[in-house]
């Protein structure tokens, strides 16, 4: 990726301070996805290291994750696994309580979202303390995902997400800080 690139993604994202508490400052991608060229450029830059890889499955974190997996998914015609909140999903589900920047909450993956060791590729809008990825990893791997790689549009590299998520053996791909 040039450094062009970088520069493009991070000027399509805005910042709001005090949102959704007083002392976050909250990246908004909003304003790239409604971007026509950003947000191309952006999941151009997000299927390229995976394409010819023989991906089975993207799984995207509720609810950024749902945008540019779903994309992704269809650019390296891969399937697509939701990981949702508590209470969204119809049939049986497996979850997982997580700790996140501002706040706690719970997610959940249908126990037949994938088959045992498909290749699956974890992706969401920004990484921060990792605890929403490292929680779905972990649901992943308890339904018998191959988690291959983690991918964000955004990382924070001061809140230490990459490493937690390192920690797990996953390999993470960010595009922009
Ligand atoms: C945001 C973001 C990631 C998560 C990252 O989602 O889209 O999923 O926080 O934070 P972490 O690395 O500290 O876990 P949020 O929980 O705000 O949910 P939303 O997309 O439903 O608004
Ligand atoms: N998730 C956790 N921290 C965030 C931030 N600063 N902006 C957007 N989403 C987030």
């Amino acid at each position: 990726m040039t450094a062009s690139t970088k520069d493009i993604l991070a000027a399509a994202i805005r910042s709001i301070p005090d949102y959704p508490k007083p002392g976050i400052i909250f990246r908004d991608i909003t304003t790239l996805l409604g971007d026509a060229a950003a947000f191309r450029l952006a999941v151009d830059e997000l299927v390229k290291p995976y394409e010819g890889m023989g991906v089975d499955k993207i799984a995207g974190m509720e609810a950024r994750g749902f945008i540019l997996g779903g994309a992704m998914a269809h650019q390296l015609s891969a399937g697509f696994v939701p990981i949702r909140k508590k209470g969204k999903l119809p049939y049986r589900t497996v979850s997982m309580a997580y700790a996140l920047e501002y706040g706690t909450d719970e997610m959940e993956i249908h126990v037949d979202a994938v088959k045992p060791g498909e290749k699956v590729i974890l992706c969401d809008d920004l990484i921060a303390t990792g605890g929403t990825a490292v929680g779905a990893v972990k649901l992943l791997r308890q339904i018998g995902a191959e988690v291959v790689s983690a991918c964000f549009v955004i990382d924070l590299p001061d809140l230490g997400g990459r490493k937690n998520l390192e920690a797990l053996g996953v390999e993470v791909r960010t595009l922009a800080e």
